[in-house]
């Protein structure tokens, strides 16, 4: 399956286990009050409570000994510390912009990029916005665009780079809203559209259309290691090139990032800003101080920024890269192979289980996707998260309408998980999708203005 230097099948997992964390078994009964209990929302269920925890790849994974080494070293010295100089260069190695602002997580930075450039007026294109990211353009004012290719809103079908963005749009969007667009985003991988990465070839088309408006290019880089394998092993001529040159070449074609370390920093937490202009740096940095503090820190201890630099050189090991896509796709591919419709190709992090067509009866608007993850959870104590009209169906106006996709991802936290784990997950879902027919939808019950899904409560409609 790995298909490592010698061609073996076996996924191996490139590390062997040094410290282990109890896992909690606990009976279907027990589930069914705890879920009961948090109003069949998945975020409300104490950790403790879940027995595969597939909720989020987002700092959830393992560190290495080497990270833990590396904590030891770090200084905690408020300005200039030793471990922010640690931190700039391992960034600034794959991502050499000239302005590199900490925070302690990835909204953060997006936080403080849209609060400069945002505003009512203006339009972010992005191949799909992740929900922080909509959810910061749109507090800002702004309007949140997704631009992805028609391949990409399409779950079954196989395409080499489903997250690539559709550049015609692009260019007719900038075209209409002259002086409206402060940046275009591309997101690599692209979490929402199924952890489908983005080619060296698209990015490079859209950074042409980006000149021809005069129009900045950002990365929301967050799995930036995951998406250059991803080019290593499927785009013309990058076979031979090691992942840090394809990062580089990703890095060079825009003029800044946003970034959360929890995923492709192999860390718990972190995250950054970069940039080449100084005016925006310098107007970011204010707001830096205001809400996460100082340049050299951001919201990180110098133990964080440790973990995340040493992380950093970790994650772009063509060893671990091979073990990590291949045994995310011995997850997706065993789904398939039962006849269980998931987003094709599997992406990175995650096995994108399309919930819409597994339970066809339910319609977008009784919630599929948060039937499917309940389903899993009360069957198997395995938690995923819904990525579908949950999330995105509230619109800024009030009213809601069906997301694109009603998903189910399964993020592969790094790391963390062996594959008898993995196997069990994929005899859970064989049985709740055996039984989907029984399955019924939910009605939000309450809701808060924004971001629902983390807290909205749920009721169970009647079968
Ligand atoms: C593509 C993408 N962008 C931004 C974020 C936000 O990062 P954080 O959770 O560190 O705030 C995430 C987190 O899952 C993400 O997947």
């Amino acid at each position: 399956m790995l298909g490592g230097m010698d061609g073996w099948r076996t996924i191996i997992e490139p590390f062997r286990i040094h410290a282990v964390e109890p896992v909690r078994l606990t009976t279907r009964e027990e589930r069914l009050e705890a879920v009961e209990a948090a109003g069949y929302n998945l975020f409300d269920v104490h950790a403790q409570d879940v027995l595969i925890d597939l909720l989020t790849d987002s700092g959830t994974g393992a560190m290495s000994r080497d990270q833990w080494a590396a904590i030891q070293h770090g200084d905690e010295s408020y300005a200039g510390s030793p471990s922010w100089y640690t931190f700039l260069e391992s960034v600034q190695v794959l991502f050499p912009y000239r302005h590199v602002i900490p925070t302690h997580q990835g909204r953060a930075a997006e936080k403080i990029l849209f609060s400069v450039i945002g505003g009512p007026g203006k339009v972010i294109p992005n191949n799909t916005h992740f929900d922080t990211t909509r959810a910061n353009v749109e507090a800002s004012g702004a309007e949140a665009v997704d631009l992805v290719i028609a391949e990409g809103r399409e779950p079954s079908l196989i395409h080499p780079f489903k997250g690539n963005m559709d550049t015609e749009s692009l260019d007719r969007l900038l075209t209409a809203r002259p002086g409206d667009v402060p940046v275009v985003f591309v997101t690599i991988t692209n979490n929402s559209g199924g952890g489908q990465p983005v080619s060296l070839a698209n990015l490079r088309a859209v950074r042409a259309v980006c000149d021809r408006h005069k129009v900045p290019l950002f990365l929301d880089a967050c799995r930036f290691a995951e998406n250059a394998w991803f080019v290593k092993e499927r785009e013309e001529g990058q076979g031979d090139r090691s992942i840090p040159d394809i990062v580089r070449d990703f890095a060079a074609l825009a003029d800044g990032m946003t970034m959360s370390a929890k995923k492709d920093g192999l860390a718990n937490i972190g995250g950054w800003l970069a940039m080449n202009d100084d005016a925006l740096a310098e107007k970011c940095r204010t707001l830096l101080i205001l809400t996460e503090g100082f340049v050299t820190y951001g919201g990180l201890a110098g133990r964080d920024l440790e973990a995340i630099a040493q992380g950093l050189r970790e994650v772009v090991d063509e060893d671990y890269l091979r073990y990590r896509v291949r045994s995310t796709a011995y997850l997706g591919d065993a789904l398939d192979a039962s006849g269980i419709p998931t987003v094709r190709p599997v992406g990175g992090h995650a096995v994108y289980i399309d919930a819409r067509a597994l339970l066809p009866h339910i319609p977008p608007l009784a919630y599929p996707g948060q039937a499917l993850a309940v389903a899993l959870y009360v069957e198997g104590g395995i938690r995923g998260c819904e990525i579908g009209t949950v999330m995105f169906g509230r619109q800024p106006d009030g009213s809601e309408t069906a997301a694109a996709m009603d998903l189910v991802r399964l993020a592969i936290p790094r790391r963390t998980y062996t594959q008898s784990h993995i196997d069990y997950v994929i005899e859970v879902v064989q049985a709740v999708a055996a039984r989907a027919k029984d399955i019924s939808g939910y009605r939000i019950v309450s809701e808060p203005a924004a971001l629902r899904h983390f807290t909205a409560r749920f009721a169970p409609l009647a079968a």
